[in-house]
């Protein structure tokens, strides 16, 4: 089937199997290899995107699905002034050690982060609750994503 979808904030359009899934599409015939496939079964929030700005899971999601919607990965955070923040703060925090899990991570907290910047810890530690990392322990993620909240609720009270 044909879909049309917005990638990144660019019009896409492709030729696809509806029942391709998304992960494979994005990594396979996009190229966006920033996405990462964990389980595959829905259990690891590795492969975490947004459609219509809402964590999604492109395991679990099909080509079908995505016609019409408006998709974020990992690699459109450089685009956005909360993503460039909140990349920034997980270096800062060395909250990163294989990296694999980390962008599912950045984009469970990305929504949080834009609607509610002054999160509260516990807040963040539900957002992050479907993403698993095998690394670090989870503290310094959650330190990272406390840090971006700070400094995007500073930047949106400048405005
Ligand atoms: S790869 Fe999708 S949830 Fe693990
Ligand atoms: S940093 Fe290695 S799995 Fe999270």
């Amino acid at each position: 089937m044909d879909i049309k979808f917005t990638l990144n904030g660019n019009s896409q359009s492709l030729s696809t199997e509806p029942d391709r899934r998304v992960i494979d599409l994005l990594r396979e015939d996009l190229g966006l290899t920033g996405i990462k496939e964990g389980c595959g079964t829905g259990e690891c929030g590795a492969c975490t995107v947004l459609m219509d700005g809402e964590t999604r899971l492109s395991c679990l999601t099909l080509a079908a699905q995505i016609d019409g919607r408006d998709i974020t990965t990992i690699e459109g955070l450089q685009d956005m002034e909360e993503g460039i923040i909140l990349q920034k703060a997980f270096e800062e925090q060395g909250a990163v050690q294989c990296g694999y899990c980390i962008p599912g991570m950045e984009m469970a907290a990305l929504p949080l982060l834009t609607l509610h910047p002054n999160a509260a810890r516990n807040d963040i530690k539900i957002a992050l609750s479907g993403n698993l990392c095998r690394c670090t322990g989870y503290v310094k993620i959650v330190d990272a994503v406390e840090q971006a909240g700070r400094e995007i609720a500073v930047k949106k009270e400048g405005l």
